[in-house]
């Protein structure tokens, strides 16, 4: 049976590049035999957060923003990641089998170091926690960004130096890209990656003057509408892309080729684009009104998951200490 499984780091409010490149993937999924588990990444956001209330009010909003969206608790189990504590045992169950060198190799730590992160130790073994997420569930399917690939093949070697030293525990995942390229980069407000870290992204339920005014920030050029252009070179168009039906997008894309009095100004794409925001994330955004007016419920299910989660984790964390011979 495959087992799905991803976490996601409350990092800020989700924009349009965790959207097509995450959160959409991890939703369709559902409509997948198999089971799912789908986690808070809190341990991990210790690695960088300093503000307690900012990391309380993240998870909050990660798990507001899953729901909202359409992660369905009967078919997929969402919680917290530090509600299993399992998972830090078996951290330091794999952190005795991983040869220092494989974490030297991280692209993901080089580059936080790169970027200004100061490198604790957390930091450097934050692979050996990520597989311990991956592990404890058996999961064999991990739905990811081209980013964190390294991270789950990290997984796949401690997985097999545990097994090589202790007999067979721990089931080998596979990393799960997203299907389209296009969603694997969404640019943000300035055409580079839409980032938090670059302050161009777009929040996914943005609306209204707030939705108006950040379309409008969108980088555009100076070319006249009736200038014919080729449509991956215009900003507008790649988001607009995100939205429309293949049919929809087909027929902008050749108007714009075309060019001539009939072609679209940009003012007339931004427009576009707010529609096309407001009503795809309609329904979620009604939704999310509800779910944060009810933080209860929200806890509930946070914790009816991390029960489901525990009971799993409980189980694959037993079969490695008697393994090892701590049992
Ligand atoms: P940020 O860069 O804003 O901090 P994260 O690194 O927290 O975003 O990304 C969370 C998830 O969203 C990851 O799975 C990542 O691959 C995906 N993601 C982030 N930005 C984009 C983007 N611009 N295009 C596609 N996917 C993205
Ligand atoms: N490191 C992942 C990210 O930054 C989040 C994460 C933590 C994760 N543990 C995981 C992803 C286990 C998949 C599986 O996006």
């Amino acid at each position: 049976m495959t087992v799905f499984l991803s976490g996601i780091q409350p990092s800020g409010r989700p924009h349009l590049g965790n959207y097509f490149g995450a959160i959409r993937q991890h939703i369709e999924l559902q409509d997948l035999p198999g089971e799912r588990f789908y986690f808070i990444a809190d341990y991990h956001a210790l690695t960088t957060s300093r503000d307690p209330a900012k990391l309380r009010e993240s998870v909050r909003d990660v798990a507001v923003t899953y729901l909202a969206l359409g992660l369905d608790p009967a078919r997929t189990t969402l919680f917290r990641q530090s509600d299993v504590k399992e998972t830090t045992e078996l951290a330091w169950l794999l952190a005795c089998v991983t040869g220092m060198g494989l974490l030297e190799r991280a692209h993901s730590y080089k580059d936080k170091i790169a970027h200004g992160v100061k490198p604790s130790v957390g930091l450097f073994t934050y692979p050996v926690l990520m597989a311990a997420d991956i592990l404890a569930y058996d999961s064999t399917s991990v739905p990811v960004g081209k980013d964190q690939a390294q991270h789950v093949e990290m997984a796949q070697d401690m997985a097999a130096s545990f097994n090589a030293a202790f007999g067979q525990v721990f089931t080998r995942p596979e990393p799960r890209m997203p299907a389209h390229e296009s969603m694997e980069k969404v640019p943000g407000l300035d055409g580079e990656k839409m980032s938090k870290t670059y302050g161009n992204d777009l929040w996914i339920f943005e609306s209204g003057k707030e939705l108006k005014k950040a379309v409008g920030r969108i980088v555009t050029d100076s070319r006249p509408p009736e200038e014919p252009k080729e449509p991956g070179s215009v900003l507008l168009f790649r988001f607009l892309d995100l939205f429309l039906t293949p049919g929809e997008s087909g027929e902008l894309a050749s108007v714009m080729s075309q060019g001539g009095p009939g072609a679209p100004g940009y003012g007339h794409l931004k427009v576009r684009l707010t529609e096309q925001i407001e009503s795809h994330f309609a329904p979620a955004r009604a939704k999310r009104e509800e779910l944060v007016s009810n933080p209860d419920e929200v806890e509930r299910i946070l914790e009816r998951g991390a029960e489901r989660a525990r009971e799993r984790a409980r189980a694959t964390a037993e079969r490695a200490l008697r393994a090892c011979g701590l049992r």
